[in-house]
């Protein structure tokens, strides 16, 4: 019997490739997404891409605790990705309590319907953001939470701690009163980027994007005018801020490999922490260069002034990742970059 596996936020940007991956590696996939910050386009291009016209799809709202309990009664589920959740950090600071309701009682509400289902493990997608301006770098899962520097931050590490109260809370379980064991993930992301290689779905930004490859993208095509470079003074190699892009695909992997591990009963802890990043740092200016060089194109940038709540640099150390999943990013920048850029042109194409 394939395992279940339920994606909640699954029409989107992450969601879609990791319903992709999980496909292709053998699961059966529910996705479920109450359509708030995506169109039906991702999903479409996961049917194209997996050949799968019956990929069950539930539009609702995790928030809606009813509708979160029947689908968790009207399919058998093994395991949830919980990606259903709002991730703009400017509008965090403007709009706090849309993002404490949203992210945390769309959390909560999975978090008791697993609880009331035998055997359902339970995946969050965290953030390095959780971090904050770390002291040491790169950063290992036991580098120390800084305070959170947004309401969206700090939706991230409250869930991470509710999910492991719960877990440590239901251990004790045994299914009697319809209550079960729940047993944790949380993927601490770096910063994802890129698109699958069949350019069939990818990052599908609202408005202005916040997010420095889907600006330096639609720079490239014209919808912007040009790229600001937030801050060139930093104490950096060449002054530009360092982060940790993982490619999507890469990403989407990793959580293939952590559902394995929790479904095959293969976890050390009940609950686990793993950072997802490729362990090595590039600089802003150094993504602009390689955008252009590996794409053959001249980007309109300049350099502006520092953005504020940025921090100067952060990257992963993977190793925890590498040897208990057994996974590793294996995409190169250049072929992320290039992902990225024939994922802005089929959209194009397509408009
Ligand atoms: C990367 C670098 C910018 C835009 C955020 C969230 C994090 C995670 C990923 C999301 C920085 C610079 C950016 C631009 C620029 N969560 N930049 N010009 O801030 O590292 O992480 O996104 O869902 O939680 O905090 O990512 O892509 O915004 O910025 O120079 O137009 O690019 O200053 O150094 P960030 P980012």
């Amino acid at each position: 019997m394939k395992k279940r596996v339920l994606v909640s936020g699954g029409a989107g940007y992450i969601g879609s490739h990791v319903t992709v991956e999980l496909i292709a590696a053998g699961y059966e996939v529910v996705v479920a997404d109450n359509m708030s910050n995506c169109d039906m386009t991702c999903f479409e291009g996961v049917k194209k891409i997996t050949g799968r016209d019956d990929i069950p799809f539930e539009k609702i709202d995790c928030c809606d605790s009813a509708a979160v309990d029947k689908l968790f009664s009207d399919y058998a589920i093994d395991a949830v990705i919980h990606f259903a959740a709002f991730k703009a950090v400017g509008e965090s600071v403007a709009e706090p309590l849309k993002y404490y309701r949203n992210n945390l009682l769309s959390f909560l509400n999975i978090l008791e319907a697993a609880k009331s289902h035998s055997g359902c493990n339970v995946l969050f997608s965290s953030s390095a953001t959780v971090y904050g301006e770390a002291e040491t770098l790169p950063v290992t899962e036991s580098t120390p939470r800084m305070p959170a520097t947004s309401p969206y931050g700090n939706t991230k590490q409250m869930s991470e701690d509710i999910l492991r109260d719960v877990v440590f809370a239901t251990a004790k379980y045994d299914g009697k009163d319809g209550q079960w064991p729940v047993k944790g993930i949380a993927l601490r992301y770096f910063n994802p980027m890129g698109a699958h290689p069949s350019a069939l779905i990818g990052e599908l930004p609202r408005g202005v994007p916040n997010n420095l490859v889907p600006f330096i993208t639609q720079t490239a095509i014209g919808k912007r005018e040009c790229l600001s470079i937030f801050g060139n003074d930093y104490p950096t190699a060449d002054g530009t801020c360092l982060r940790d892009y993982i490619d999507v695909v890469d990403l989407a992997k990793a959580h293939v490999a952590a559902v394995s591990r929790m479904v095959e009963g293969k976890m050390k802890e009940d609950y686990e922490i793993f950072n997802i990043g490729t362990g090595r740092p590039v600089s802003v200016y150094e993504l602009v260069t390689a955008f252009e060089k590996v794409n053959g194109l001249k980007l309109n940038y300049k350099f502006a002034p520092r953005r504020p709540g940025d921090v100067v640099a952060i990257w992963a150390d993977t190793s925890l990742a590498n040897k208990e999943l057994g996974w590793k990013a294996e995409r190169t920048l250049e072929q992320t970059l290039a992902s990225a850029w024939a994922w802005e042109k089929h959209l194009a194409e397509n408009a």
